[in-house]
């Protein structure tokens, strides 16, 4: 999908036209003026004059829609109304141009030299302090009793985009690694480790493979029952805070959080060791937040368990749909936990905003979680609590991406992978770089690919893994814009000059030049519309649109022949500058690294 066509056009812009300097969205600028316009003609001001961005250059750089619903409304022909329209707006330096086209759309064309200035103008402003808030930011949140598989992908980075995105606007972001150490599960591994450190083996070796000692310490419980008993009551044990199970379970979560980091770095995702606030860092908070939920009515006693039941989620025969906050045995769940890491964000961190970047699956546990939590107070209304959930990374067979075997595909795998199979690319594209070069540019492109193929997708949907076209130079993929970038770069290599220093005036007349402007004047609004809903696809269209809007402008405009003018040229090395810091700066925030050569 094109971002045009999901119809998210704003842009940031400097207006000077009227002589006063204000950065303002260029469609609420249009909206603002069209909508006066439109009072004045006697249009009810509920009518809204729909501005758009167009879809064809030919069709004018914005459309006002609003004349048809207008007259339908006042009985008038719509045609006339849009004539009246066009010769009461104010756009005097904005736009030079109108038509009405069809049953009474109003085709805008933007004056050049209004664009030219408001571009040279542009700076990429953090947000008004007032508007800064603090987000809490829970991510990637893998259970540390197995390796991270590609089910972990989509969580780890789009929240990480989003990370970056929040920061890069003046958030202040405060990721939460919300990782999964606490469960029944820990006490089976932990019985398995002693046993295996008991034959003498180090902690690092027997636990080489997560996986491979998840299996063995399952085996070990089935068929086992002593070994069992023991597993249960270590659970037992740990969370009552017995020493040596403990010292066990520490070494076990050191290696597979290790293994975590480890990732992330090769991932070039921004999570690190101070982000981790696992699950049993709220142990001793759980008991405090069901005694208070059962204080306040919030949670009643069923079968001796402690349970919240919630009309607001009620079945279709009208049961409340229950959540379970401690087991009759006593023990807590992922529900209790997540009511306390919400008092916790709310009370400590001062969260005027929490994201979960969390499996659609889990749609209902986090409903539960918020309703709870604003009606035991946990999160005034305030706070905004906000599931974004996304679907399933599927294999070519249209079912979930397994190995040939029908295993889970490790994420350490999954990205060597990518790594080797860009590298290929590379040696076939480019075989006289340096060795060292080649290995740098795979792991940009390889990494690059993966995190852009999923990015790109609507986030809500599920997607198909397909090595190929994520890895192909065409299309909307990560190396096609890095690509792009480079292109860019190699441009001043050969001219000799550093794109920082070109300070002169943008000179704007051919409509691929003007084309490339406005893309480039919409990239503040198109990351405050991610900020906003979370989806970052929004911003992969948008690179791409703009890469697309650079090449054509530089197969049909000459940069450095020497038939240019000089101050053409300049303008155009600007153009060329801009393009590369704006491609550059977005597929940052994407967590995707760009290179000079390719
Ligand atoms: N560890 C959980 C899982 O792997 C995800 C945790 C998400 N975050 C949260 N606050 N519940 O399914």
């Amino acid at each position: 999908m094109l971002y045009a066509a999901v119809n998210l056009q704003f842009t940031s812009i400097v207006d000077n036209a009227h002589g006063k300097s204000y950065t303002m969205q260029l469609k609420t600028l249009l909206t603002q003026r069209f909508s006066a316009a439109m009072t004045a003609v006697g249009i009810p001001s509920d009518c809204s004059p729909m501005l758009a961005l167009s879809g064809k250059p030919q069709f004018g750089d914005y459309q006002a829609n609003g004349a048809m619903g207008a007259a339908k409304r006042m009985g008038k022909n719509p045609r006339d109304l849009a004539t009246e329209i066009i010769n009461r707006v104010d756009l005097d330096g904005i736009a030079d141009k109108f038509e009405i086209a069809g049953p009474g759309f109003i085709n805008i064309h933007l004056c050049r030299s209004f664009l030219a200035n408001s571009l040279s103008k542009q700076t990429h402003k953090l947000l008004d302090a007032a508007d800064q808030k603090t987000v809490v930011i829970d991510h990637s949140s893998p259970n540390l009793a197995k390796e991270m598989h590609v089910g972990h992908l989509r969580s780890t980075i789009i929240g990480d985009c989003l990370s970056r995105l929040l920061e890069f606007r003046g958030h202040t972001v405060i990721r939460q690694n919300h990782m999964g150490d606490w469960g029944t599960q820990f006490g089976m591994l932990i019985a398995e480790l002693e046993i295996q450190l008991g034959d003498g083996e180090p902690a690092l070796l027997a636990l080489n493979d997560l996986e491979v000692f998840y299996q063995q310490s399952k085996k070990h419980f089935d068929a086992d029952s002593e070994f069992a008993d023991k597993a249960r009551d270590y659970v037992v044990k740990l969370q009552s805070g017995d020493a040596h199970c403990r010292k066990l379970w520490k070494q076990f979560i050191d290696v597979s959080v290790a293994h975590n980091l480890d990732i992330y770095q090769k991932l070039n995702v921004g999570l690190l060791k101070q982000h981790i606030k696992p699950e049993s860092a709220y142990n001793d908070d759980l008991e405090a937040v069901v005694t208070d939920l059962c204080k306040r009515g919030i949670a009643v006693d069923s079968d001796g368990a402690k349970v919240v039941f919630l009309p607001e989620l009620a079945d279709k025969n009208g049961n409340p749909s229950p959540m379970i906050v401690q087991k009759s045995g006593g023990g807590f769940l992922y529900a209790s936990t997540d009511l306390a890491a919400l008092r916790y964000r709310v009370g400590d961190l001062k969260a005027n905003r929490i994201l979960y970047f969390i499996d659609a699956r889990q749609s209902l546990h986090m409903k539960q979680v918020f309703i709870t939590g604003r009606k035991a107070g946990y999160a005034p209304h305030s706070v905004s609590l906000e599931h974004h959930a996304f679907g399933t990374m599927m294999g070519s067979d249209g079912r979930p991406f397994k190995t040939r075997s029908g295993g889970t595909v490790k994420l350490a795998d999954l990205l060597v992978e990518a790594v080797q199979r860009a590298e290929k690319l590379v040696r076939e594209k480019n075989n006289t770089l340096p060795e060292a070069d080649i290995k740098a540019i795979a792991q940009k492109v390889g990494i690059g690919a993966v995190k852009y193929a999923d990015l790109s997708i609507t986030r809500t949907n599920d997607y198909i893994f397909d090595w190929n076209a994520m890895l192909s130079f065409e299309g909307n993929t990560a190396p096609y814009l890095q690509y792009a970038y480079t292109r860019i770069r190699s441009i001043f290599r050969k001219a000799s000059i550093d794109a920082k220093t070109i300070s002169s005036a943008l000179i704007i007349t051919e409509q691929q030049e003007k084309n490339l402007a406005l893309k480039l004047l919409q990239f503040d609004e198109v990351i405050d519309q991610v900020a906003a809903d979370c989806y970052p696809h929004t911003l992969c269209s948008y690179l791409y649109e703009l890469a697309s809007a650079f090449m054509t402008f530089y197969e049909h405009c000459p940069v450095l022949k020497d038939s240019v003018e000089k101050d053409t040229q300049l303008s155009r090395l600007k153009l060329c500058a801009l393009s590369a810091d704006t491609l550059a700066c977005g597929l940052d925030l994407l967590g995707i690294e760009v290179m000079e050569h390719m």
